[in-house]
């Protein structure tokens, strides 16, 4: 059988599928010493899950249950979630935004698929564009969301030393070039892998760029405010016209949802219905039916605030403490963590590619993921992108603490 070239593209082994499919096997077989620091999904949150399992208890009692499983939404998604959302929205940042801007699909991983592929790739007169990140390392799963080939264009970072062994990435202007040939911009904030949170004076720049180039600026926000809530940093939040918001409910806990939330003009919102009704018919309706009380309620700012928010720092203090013991007498960086739940080591001058240090630490069953495949588009020739690892911390302690010492050990032998 022969396959399309989409088929082709979309079928072929990439690196971090790969490391996933490592990771699921990883997990399925329940080792008893595995330490599993490589993943991303949302910590398990005893009060968080109650409260969505006595919602879920409360829609089958109130008979919404069948309509939410019975039922296609709209193509754009559930209408009763997306007033009540934009109603939050408006009264926690003063917008004035309306259903029509807001628009569901099935997790951010489709919402990046429509938006990119809207945006960038082959023009109706023959040119082609790309999406521009401003920086990477970015999250890897925008590498192969792309139905052409060479979609993607990015700049290294500037690095920024900091106290403490820590340092921070900042978008280098001075390179950043957007030429013709850029249909949008894209950036996550808080960004995975780095737990970077790019500046208010950074975004305002990047979104002046955007403006004069006439491009959106698309802002991943899937662990920002105002759910998860995943952020240390003390930042704003806007919306405009000219602004893409993505927005997602799987950190918030809810990743087997598959709820994405792209805020947008009302164009953007009504081409992404058109592709929503060609290609899935409707959006799920489960994160929507689930979430839409609690926002119209108010009590999604308790869920955010006090139970998600102090579970995530508490995390990241025990996490903090643990890296300043373990790896004192090593030369192991931390990106400052400033939003999301992984921490981004920078081993500078290690003698082995950070992919080696993977299979090393594999073999001794923990698993951290090598920075290798997030440096969408950088030279790979940049000793940097072979020198770090992401680790998500929101594992119990002893499984961090576990982790840690195996890691510190391996680095001895090769730093
Ligand atoms: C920055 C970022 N964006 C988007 C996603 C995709 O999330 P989902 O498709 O579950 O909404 C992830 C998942 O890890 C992520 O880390």
């Amino acid at each position: 059988m022969t396959y399309s070239k989409f088929g082709e593209k979309f079928t072929r082994q990439s690196g971090i599928g790969q490391l996933m499919t490592d990771l699921g096997h990883a997990n399925a077989s329940q080792h008893p010493d595995l330490c599993m620091l490589g993943g991303g999904n949302p910590a398990g949150i005893p009060a968080a899950q109650e409260l969505f399992q006595n919602e879920m208890q409360h829609l089958i009692e109130s008979g919404h249950f069948q309509s939410m499983l019975g039922l296609y939404d709209g193509p754009s998604g559930e209408q009763a979630f997306r007033s009540a959302l934009a109603g939050y929205l408006n009264t926690e940042f003063g917008w004035s935004i309306s259903p029509k801007n807001i628009s569901l699909t099935n997790g951010s991983q489709n919402s990046f698929f429509y938006l990119f592929n809207l945006l960038a790739g082959e023009m109706p007169d023959g040119s082609s564009k790309k999406v521009l990140f401003p920086m990477a390392p970015e999250y890897v799963g925008y590498a192969d969301a792309g139905l052409t080939d060479d979609m993607f264009k990015s700049y290294r970072p500037r690095i920024e030393l900091l106290e403490g062994n820590q340092f921070k990435y900042r978008v280098d202007f001075d390179r950043l070039e957007i030429g013709e040939d850029i249909g949008a911009i894209c950036l996550s904030r808080p960004t995975n892998p780095t737990g970077n949170v790019v500046s208010d004076n950074e975004l305002a720049r990047l979104k002046e760029l955007a403006k004069y180039h006439a491009v959106p600026l698309i802002i991943d926000n899937a662990y920002g405010q105002p759910f998860p809530n995943v952020i240390h940093s003390n930042t704003t939040l806007n919306w405009d016209e000219d602004t893409i918001l993505c927005m997602s409910l799987s950190k918030l806990g809810l990743p087997g949802a598959r709820t994405g939330i792209v805020i947008a003009n009302e164009g953007i919102t009504h081409s992404l219905g058109a592709l929503s009704g060609i290609i899935t018919l409707a959006p799920n309706s489960v994160g929507a039916a689930l979430m839409t009380r609690l926002i119209e309620s108010g009590e999604i700012r308790h869920l955010t605030r006090d139970i998600i928010k102090p579970h995530y720092d508490a995390c990241l203090q025990n996490a903090l403490e643990l890296f300043n013991d373990i790896f004192k007498d090593l030369p192991v960086r931390l990106h400052k963590p400033e939003g999301a739940f992984f921490l981004w080591f920078w081993i500078e001058g290690i003698s082995i590619t950070s992919q080696e240090l993977y299979q090393r630490l594999k073999a001794r069953n923990v698993y951290v993921i090598p920075g290798e495949e997030f440096f969408i588009d950088v030279d790979p020739n940049w000793k940097h992108t072979q020198e770090c690892v992401r680790i998500n911390y929101a594992q119990p302690q002893e499984k961090l603490r576990h982790g840690f010492e195996i890691l510190a050990e391996e680095l001895r032998l090769v730093v």
